[in-house]
């Protein structure tokens, strides 16, 4: 451990700008640096460095932060070993906090369990160059599936030989010791003392980890022999822990940073063939379905992913369940499928790198489209089915974490379902409600809780206050969601309207001054339990978007989440709710009014100095400037509290 004032120290001593440019070319931009974004393929530049703050934030891909995170994120280091980086970039001496002797030890024997994988794996591909047995069994399987020399390098792909004992004998020849050897997962000790390499007569995959380091082996028969196995592969270790790692990751992860997507495809051989083809940010989950863990790994350097899967339809239809998963991390998936019989690896080979890279570009599939229609070619007509479909698709949909992007996949299961958007909203809800529900029966609310609501309700005001919160956003939500409810016999929308109409107030963002504007006619012709319908199907795309995803309920806007969590945490009568809604709908209208007064006195104050300076006669703008002054005054005048109408 870097003890805390070092810490300290580096961090101030790391220019932003020097750090950077050992890596990033880059040219002055007036107070900032401005370069190429070394996260993301791009032609212009748009990754800005300022010294001053000591900084970096591309305007392309989003990336941003400091020296550390820099090193972290360029170099997939960790946090400490970032630190080091720079230490030593800077001359800065770091003694790191001893470890105890215990902790010591046990990386001392991590670090032996690692040199023996090491040195197996230079054994491995030596018997494969250089041995007899290794070369006409070996060399020449890999040779006849088309791998050439140097991708059999690159992978560090080897050649365990025929018999119970060869690496063993070697290994303890060499000196190295029985115990680390077995803790590597590399010989098997049997019971009576017996014992014998876990590899043999097989050609070896090593696996690395993500700086490298061979960290386990898949090894692929080479014999006829329907008893065994058709790949063994090392037991879970120490060092390796199946459901953190992806086959190929090491090789690929600058190249998944580059196109910003990553290719998941199932076997040794795909990733192999596929770099060959010259696409190399693809990795393999190894046969089995994928874990958390290995999504988080995708997840650090692309939100993109792309399911390579092979041709056989029921397979398929079993790894569908597990991509739910995925969606839930925030991943964006795609998939493509190949004519029966063929996987990612043969059809690569018998079309070549270029024409499969094309093939994947034409034929990828958003995951809930493609199951939609892969789950209703099934159900065909049988409406049972077709509603098992449906139930099971929202569930797809309700995974996936951003309200924009689920809103898009209602809009388009809307028509690929032949269903309204409001049936699938109202199941998406359902299952939002019940996850809750759930959530409240593991908390159950004790006396006290209820007794601190008060205290609870000072909180919400402070949080709607906060400068963060979009506070235009917030009183549409209102509108959108809740507009229809009635408070002492008016809609929540009529309360809302009148109150910024009065005002004479408009929105800055112009897609909610629309939405404003359309709710004020709406509210005089239309019966307010179609006011949702109409927006969800709005002419205007991106409105009806924005909407929809307004309408799913995930607490992600202030007042749902103030909803949810008030109620999970403690029991209000219904009558507190009200009271309770009417407090915060004033407290939303409240800070919108505040904030948006402060703004167009501002533009106001620009106003009459841009006159000022050229010369104009300003006299005309007063009264605008007048209204708005008295508007702030009667607002914040009264102890902070809006006049509800
Ligand atoms: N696998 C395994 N154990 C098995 C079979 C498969 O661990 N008995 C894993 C391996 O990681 C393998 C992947 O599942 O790479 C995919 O299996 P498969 O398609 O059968 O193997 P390929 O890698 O395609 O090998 P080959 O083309 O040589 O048959
Ligand atoms: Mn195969």
């Amino acid at each position: 451990m870097i003890p805390q004032p070092k810490v300290e120290e580096i961090i101030n001593a790391s220019r932003i700008e020097e750090v950077v440019g050992d890596y990033v070319n880059l040219k002055k931009r007036g107070a900032n640096l401005l370069g190429l974004c070394p996260f993301h393929n791009e032609k212009t530049p748009s990754f800005t460095v300022s010294p001053a703050k000591g900084i970096y934030k591309c305007f392309g891909c989003g990336k941003a932060g400091d020296s550390v995170r820099f090193i972290m994120e360029h170099d997939s280091l960790s946090y400490p070993d970032a630190l080091k980086y720079l230490a030593n970039k800077y001359n800065i001496e770091v003694e790191e906090i001893k470890l105890t002797d215990e902790a010591l030890q046990s990386q001392n024997e991590r670090e032996s369990v690692l040199i023996a994988l090491k040195f197996a794996s230079d054994y491995f591909t030596q018997q494969l160059w250089e041995d007899e047995e290794g070369q006409t069994i070996g060399l020449s399987y890999f040779e006849e599936r088309g791998f050439r020399h140097e991708i059999i390098r690159k992978f560090g792909l080897g050649y365990s030989k025929e018999g119970w004992n060869h690496f063993y004998d070697h290994a303890i020849a060499s000196g190295y010791k029985e115990e680390f050897l077995k803790r590597a997962g590399l010989i098997t000790v049997t019971e009576q003392g017996k014992i014998f390499d876990l590899f043999r007569g097989r050609v070896m995959f090593p696996v690395h980890d993500l700086s490298g380091r061979v960290v386990a082996f898949g090894g692929r028969i080479m014999k006829k022999d329907p008893k065994a196995p058709k790949y063994v592969n090392s037991p879970e270790t120490e060092v390796y822990h199946k459901s953190d790692i992806l086959y190929g990751y090491y090789f690929a992860k600058q190249e998944i940073r580059k196109h910003d997507r990553c290719y998941l495809v199932e076997g040794y051989t795909d990733v192999i063939t596929l770099h060959q083809g010259g696409i190399e940010n693809v990795v393999a989950s190894s046969g089995t379905s994928l874990t958390e863990g290995q999504i988080k790994l995708i997840k650090r350097f692309t939100e993109n992913v792309t399911i390579l899967y092979d041709g056989d339809q029921a397979g398929l239809k079993a790894s569908l369940r597990g991509v739910d998963m995925i969606l839930e991390q925030g991943l964006n998936v795609k998939v493509v499928t190949f004519p029966e019989g063929e996987d990612p690896d043969s059809y690569c080979k018998s079309q070549g790198g270029e024409a499969f890279a094309k093939y994947i570009r034409t034929n990828e599939k958003d995951f809930i489209i493609f199951k939609s229609n892969l789950l209703l070619a099934e159900a065909a007509n049988d409406p049972v089915k077709r509603a098992e479909v449906i139930r099971n698709i929202v569930e797809s949909i309700s995974k996936i974490p951003d309200s924009i992007k689920r809103s898009v996949f209602v809009k388009e299961c809307s028509k690929l379902l032949d269903i309204s958007e409001q049936v699938l909203i109202n199941e998406l809800n359902k299952i939002f409600r019940n996850r809750k529900k759930e959530d409240k029966e593991l908390i159950k609310p004790t006396h006290e809780e209820s007794l601190n609501y008060e205290e609870l309700l000072e909180q919400n005001k402070v949080e709607f206050a906060d400068e963060n919160i979009n506070q235009e956003a917030n009183v549409i939500e209102v509108l959108i969601k809740f507009g229809n409810v009635r408070i002492e016999e008016k809609t929540l929308a009529e309360i809302i309207i009148s109150a910024i109409l009065d005002d004479q107030i408009n929105f800055r963002n112009p897609v909610y001054n629309k939405v404003f504007v359309e709710f004020c006619h709406l509210i005089d012709n239309t019966p307010s339990e179609k006011w949702t319908e109409h927006f969800i199907n709005y002419k205007d795309e991106n409105i009806a978007q924005k909407m929809t995803a307004f309408l799913i309920d995930d607490d992600k806007y202030l007042l749902t989440k103030r909803y949810s969590q008030a109620e999970s945490r403690i029991h209000i009568s219904e009558m507190l709710l009200q009271r309770n809604m009417k407090e915060h709908v004033e407290a939303i209208i409240f800070h919108f009014k505040r904030k948006r007064i402060d703004e167009l006195l501002t533009e106001f104050k620009n106003e009459v100095k841009n006159a000022y300076e050229k010369g104009e006669d300003y006299t005309a703008l007063m009264p605008t400037g007048k209204y708005l002054l008295d508007l702030r005054k009667e607002i914040f005048g009264d102890r902070g509290t809006v006049i509800v109408k």
